[in-house]
C-alpha cells in the first residue's frame, strides 16, 4: 500500500483521456459510462469513499447523493449551468461547487446565431424540400425568410453569453434590446422591461440560468405578448419555456416559430408533437459542442476538482460562502 494513497475521484461519465491529463497521477479516478443519466452502480458502490465528484449536467447531485458521500470535499460540474446540483445542500456541508464559465461563451453564442439564421431563413424546411424533390425551379416566392438588418433582437439575460450574442447580432445590423437583472448599461443596446421587449422583438433569445424565478418565464401569457411574426430562440435551459404553451403558440400562430437547443423534458421524446411542427427547429443541446469548448470545459472542471482535493480555492466556485464559513 502506498503511504499516501491518491484521493478517490468519481467522474460520472467517460470522457476522452486527453481532456483529463491534469488528473493523471493526482486522483484515483473511477469513470461512469459515456451517456450516463444517473450515477452508475459501480460509482454508487464507492460513493462512501469518494473525496471528489466530477459531474455533467445529466446527473443530479442532490441531498440523497450527498448523504451517501460523507467524505466528499468538492463537486466539479463540467458545465456553466448548475441546476442539476443542489448547491444549498453542498454549502450546508461546506463542499465547494465548481462550474466552467467563459470557455463555452463563444461556442454557445455561435450556436444561438446559427439557430437564429436557420430559422429566419427557413434552412430546415428548404433543405428538406430540396432533398425530397420539391425544388422544381428558382422560385421567386418560395422559402422566403426574415431579414436580419434592422430587425429587433430581444435578449433576455445579458451575462457573458447574452453579450456575445449581442456582439454578433450587431455585426448583422440588428437593433438589440435586452432585459436583465444587472443594472449595468451596455453600449449599443437598449434596456427594456420584459413586456416591451416581448412586444417589440422580431427575435426573442433566452440567456438566463434556470432558477425558481426563470422557470416558466416564457408561458402562455408571455407568448401572447410577442409579435405573431416573431421567432423564439432558446439556448439556455428547457424549463425556462413552458413546453405545452409553446406548442399551443406554434400550432395556433401566436408566434411564427421557435428554435430550441434545449427542451423540457430533455431529451425530448422522439414522438413529441413539437417535432411535427415545421416552424420549430430542435437540436439536442449542442450549444457548447465544439472540440475546443468541450475540451476547455473539461480542463476547467479538472482544475476545480484538483483545487478542491488540495483544499485550495476553486478557480470557479459557485458557492464561495463555503470559504467564509471556514474562516470563522
Ligand atoms: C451547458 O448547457 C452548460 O451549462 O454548460
Amino acid at each position: 500500500m502506498p503511504n499516501n494513497p491518491l484521493p478517490l475521484g468519481l467522474i460520472t461519465h467517460s470522457l476522452p483521456a486527453h481532456w483529463l491529463t491534469a488528473l493523471d497521477g493526482q486522483v484515483n479516478l473511477l469513470h461512469g459510462p459515456t451517456d450516463a443519466t444517473s450515477l452508475a452502480p459501480e460509482l454508487e458502490a464507492r460513493l462512501g469513499d469518494a473525496e471528489g465528484l466530477f459531474c455533467l449536467l445529466t446527473v443530479k447531485v442532490n441531498e440523497d447523493l450527498l448523504v451517501r458521500a460523507p467524505r466528499l470535499r468538492v463537486v466539479s460540474n463540467m458545465a456553466v449551468g448548475y441546476d442539476n446540483i443542489d448547491v444549498a445542500a453542498c454549502t450546508r456541508r461546506g463542499i465547494p461547487v465548481g462550474n466552467t464559465p467563459g470557455v463555452l461563451t463563444e461556442a454557445t453564442a455561435d450556436l444561438t446565431m446559427a439557430l437564429l439564421l436557420a430559422s429566419a431563413r427557413q434552412i430546415p424546411l428548404s433543405s428538406r424540400d430540396a432533398r425530397e424533390g420539391r425544388w422544381q425551379t428558382w422560385s421567386p416566392t418560395g422559402w422566403l425568410g426574415m431579414d436580419l438588418p434592422g430587425a429587433t433582437l430581444g435578449l433576455i439575460g445579458m451575462g457573458k453569453i447574452g453579450q456575445a450574442v449581442a456582439a454578433r447580432a450587431a455585426a448583422f445590423g440588428m437593433r438589440i434590446v435586452y432585459h436583465s437583472r444587472s443594472e449595468r448599461d451596455l453600449p449599443g443596446c437598449e434596456r427594456l422591461n420584459l413586456d416591451d421587449l416581448l412586444a417589440q422583438s422580431d427575435f426573442v433569445s433566452l440567456h438566463v440560468p434556470l432558477t425558481p424565478q426563470t422557470r416558466g418565464l416564457i408561458n402562455r401569457n408571455s407568448l401572447h405578448k410577442m409579435k405573431q411574426t416573431a421567432l423564439l430562440i432558446n439556448a439556455a435551459r428547457g424549463p425556462v419555456v413552458d413546453t405545452a404553451a409553446l406548442l399551443e403558440a406554434l400550432q395556433a400562430g401566436w408566434i411564427a416559430g421557435a428554435a430550441l437547443d434545449v427542451t423540457d423534458p430533455e431529451p425530448l421524446p422522439a414522438a413529441h408533437p413539437l417535432y411535427s411542427q415545421s416552424n420549430c427547429l430542435i437540436v439536442p443541446h449542442i450549444g457548447s459542442a465544439t472540440f475546443r469548448a468541450r475540451q476547455r470545459m473539461a480542463e476547467l472542471a479538472c482544475a476545480n476538482l484538483l483545487a478542491g482535493l488540495r483544499g485550495e480555492r476553486l478557480p470557479h466556485c459557485i458557492n464561495p460562502e463555503v470559504y467564509a464559513a471556514q474562516k470563522r
